[in-house]
């Protein structure tokens, strides 16, 4: 072995540089140089780190009309909604990473996974619990199989000792932070460990053609944790979000090499794990025997599926000089933009009230068509006057005070028609190409807000 190097890595980006410096050049962040130490492996010792793999000799080009096709089909997920996220099931040989917040259930889902391939030979690699832990975790999931193995190890050489035995059919680890390889001399969770060791499994996945899911930690601003180019790395990047205080979970898939990037799963917490949530929109929703004020619901759609969010609204008169404006599960510039266009185009005045907006069930929705079911919700908190149950909304706003087309608008419809909704308000421009007279549910196009203001609060 020769002797040990120190490199500074930024923590960001995974950028290296010999020197320390404030401002990493390559993503321009300021103070996340790092020393780590990094320890020149002697040629060739680690090329043959697990049974099956290729012994370091190089690989021939060959035409692609030559190259066969998969032939491997994908493994079967138990769980539409894991299924439905990964784009069809577990494409063998791929990498998935998948991380969130501590405490949201990332360990769960995927012993849940673990316990559920009950014909598929797995290794649940933990660096964070104790065998015993794990064990008190399965029992509260109440699923038993017995091709469920379990190791509690922090180093990958140990690790493909391991697989080297046990030649598992699906390899998960827990997680990626807590995992180092002797052939870096930093500590585990540094930038280049965490490399050093995705490496490792992205070769052992390549090469042996065993799929391998990565737990990995999030930061606090959000993004996951360790250099960008782990991201690069994997094939899938899978992401589990939603408060921890509301019992669901969001599934995303936020990289997908194999399927859409648009598809989301829900799950609810419970006391025996994680259970998909197959009908969001009955959940979404609650039934109320009197109209409230301040209520709309909103026909959104998550990638392919469309899904029937209630958004709430308070809009208050001011109690301190400056209006405040908060959101939970909206983005708050949109919510501004949307407040301006009420207030400069429609003549509402809001600017010198309080706005308050709750999504329900601390779901997250990017969809624009969210839009006018917020401001309806506004407009009928700051009237008092609650919105008809059995209206629903679908459509976008622009800055001149439009009402703007959405994206399949007819599954929108469809879903909608299917809660027993009455009347859907959709833009105009969305009413070419769709079949309007086939439907139970009346079709209500718009072109103003003005419009739909005199349509719902007559
Ligand atoms: P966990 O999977 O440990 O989260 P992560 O690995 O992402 O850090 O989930 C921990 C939380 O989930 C914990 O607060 C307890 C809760 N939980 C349940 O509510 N029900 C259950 O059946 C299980 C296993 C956990
Ligand atoms: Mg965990």
């Amino acid at each position: 072995m020769s002797k040990a190097k120190s490199t500074f890595f930024c923590q960001n980006c995974g950028a290296q540089s010999a020197k320390w410096v404030g401002k990493c050049n390559s993503c321009g962040e300021w103070n996340t140089y790092v020393e780590e130490l990094v320890q020149k492996e002697t040629k060739n010792d680690r090329l043959q780190l697990f049974a099956g793999g290729k012994k370091g000799d190089s690989n021939k080009s060959i035409l692609l009309q030559d190259v066969g096709t998969m032939e491997y089909p994908r493994i079967a997920v138990p769980g539409k909604e894991l299924t439905r996220v990964l784009g069809g099931g577990i494409v063998p040989g791929s990498l998935v990473l998948f991380g969130g917040e501590p405490g949201i259930g990332k360990s769960t889902l995927m012993l849940q996974l673990a316990l559920r391939l009950k014909n598929l030979r797995v290794l649940y690699v933990s660096g964070e619990e104790s065998e015993q832990q794990i064990k008190m975790r399965a029992e509260r999931i109440g699923v038993t199989t017995e091709s469920c193995f379990i190791l509690q190890e922090t180093n990958t050489q140990n690790i493909f000792k391991q697989i080297n035995e046990i030649e598992p059919q699906l390899l998960i680890i827990d997680s990626i932070q807590t995992i180092h390889t002797s052939y870096i001399d930093s500590s585990p969770g540094s930038v280049s460990q965490v490399r050093e060791c995705a490496a490792e499994f992205l070769r052992f996945a390549k090469e042996t053609n065993t799929p391998v899911f990565m737990i990995g930690h999030i930061t606090k601003e959000g993004s996951l944790a360790g250099p960008k180019v782990l991201e690069h790395m994997v094939d899938t990047v899978l992401q589990f979000e939603g408060d921890r205080n509301h019992i669901y979970r969001l599934l995303r898939a936020t990289k997908n090499r194999f399927g859409s990037t648009n598809e989301m799963g829900i799950y609810e917490m419970q006391g025996q794990g994680l259970r998909e949530v197959v009908n969001p929109s009955e959940i979404l929703i609650t039934n109320r025997d009197n109209p409230t004020s301040g209520v709309a619901i909103a026909s959104t759609l998550e990638g392919n599926r469309p899904m029937l969010i209630e958004t709430q609204a308070l809009v208050s008169t001011a109690a301190y000089g400056t209006p405040q404006r908060s959101s939970t599960g909206f983005d708050l510039r949109r919510l501004s933009m949307l407040l301006a266009v009420l207030e400069k185009r429609c003549g509402f005045r809001l600017g010198v009230k309080d706005v308050f907006i709750n999504i329900a069930g601390g779901i997250r929705v990017e969809d624009p068509g969210i839009d006018l079911a917020l401001v309806c919700a506004v407009l009928s908190s700051n009237e008092d006057l609650p919105i008809p149950q059995d209206i629903c909304f679908a459509a976008e706003i622009g800055l001149t005070g439009e009402i703007r087309p959405v994206s399949k608008i007819e599954q929108r419809i469809s879903e909608a028609e299917k809660l027993g909704f009455k009347r859907i308000i959709i833009s105009s421009y969305n009413l070419k190409g769709i079949n309007t007279g086939s439907s139970k549910i009346e079709i209500v196009p718009a072109t103003k807000i003005e419009e739909v203001f005199s349509l719902i609060f007559g």
